[in-house]
């Protein structure tokens, strides 16, 4: 199979998501984030195998909407071209991993590196740093091969790993400020840096104790 990155051949064509050539884009990222799922429920059964509990406790994917494609376009001052779309925006497709434990995460990502097609371009480690907001997860910007027609295309997604405990403080934190369009008082963007720390704390220890429990 030819080597060839027909990706880039939209290169600085506009993107206008009414566009065919828009919808043929995305359904490459859809495809190469359904192979992924797939990979990465394989290696869920497998380290589930391995460990006496479900160290995956659930993936789930998502295609970022055309609207929301342009709006961090815009936001970020891009070029409205494919090239910078496709070169910067990383998380067209967005793949999530909650587990129970916090020592989960760096097995989860050691198999991933070591265990599938994907290759890891750059990691963002909100675990060890959390970002100001009080947010905390592993994020991995991946790519993968996708077989186009013959061709094969290299197709980037990024991967958040995450505790239940972590997953809990950043949906509920996403609803709330989803539903106060993203304006939430200073008082209450404290309280949820701090109650991200409780959590943290609680995640750290939860995961000690597991950890003298196993083999
Ligand atoms: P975005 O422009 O938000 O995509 O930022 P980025 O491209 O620099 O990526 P980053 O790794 O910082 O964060 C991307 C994703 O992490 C977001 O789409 C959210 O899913 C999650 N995230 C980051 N910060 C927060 C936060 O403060 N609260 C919540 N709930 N989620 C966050
Ligand atoms: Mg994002």
């Amino acid at each position: 199979m030819e080597e060839d990155n027909s990706l880039t051949k939209l290169a600085v064509m506009p993107v206008d998501i009414k566009k065919q050539e828009f919808q043929k884009l995305i359904n490459i990222y859809e495809i190469a984030m359904n192979q992924t799922k797939t990979e990465l429920e394989n290696i869920k059964d497998s380290l589930n195998k391995c460990y006496k509990y479900n160290v995956i406790d659930k993936i789930d994917c998502r295609i970022k909407t055309p609207e929301s494609i342009i709006k961090k376009m815009q936001k970020k001052n891009y070029d409205m071209n494919y090239k910078t779309l496709i070169s910067n925006v990383n998380d067209i497709a967005g793949i999530r991993i909650v587990c129970p434990f916090k020592a989960d995460i760096l097995k989860i990502k050691k198999i991933i590196e070591q265990d599938s097609n994907i290759d890891i371009l750059e990691i963002k480690d909100y675990v060890y740093a959390p970002k100001k907001s009080g947010y905390s997860g592993l994020h991995l910007i991946g790519q993968t091969p996708v077989d186009i027609g013959g061709t094969i295309a290299k197709v980037k997604m990024e991967i958040q790993i995450r505790t239940m405990a972590m997953d809990f403080w950043s949906t509920t934190e996403h609803k709330i400020k989803y539903k106060a369009n993203n304006k939430i008082s200073k008082i209450d963007s404290k309280k949820m840096q701090v109650y991200a720390k409780i959590i943290n704390k609680i995640d750290e220890d939860i995961s000690n104790i597991n950890a003298k429990y196993m083999e």
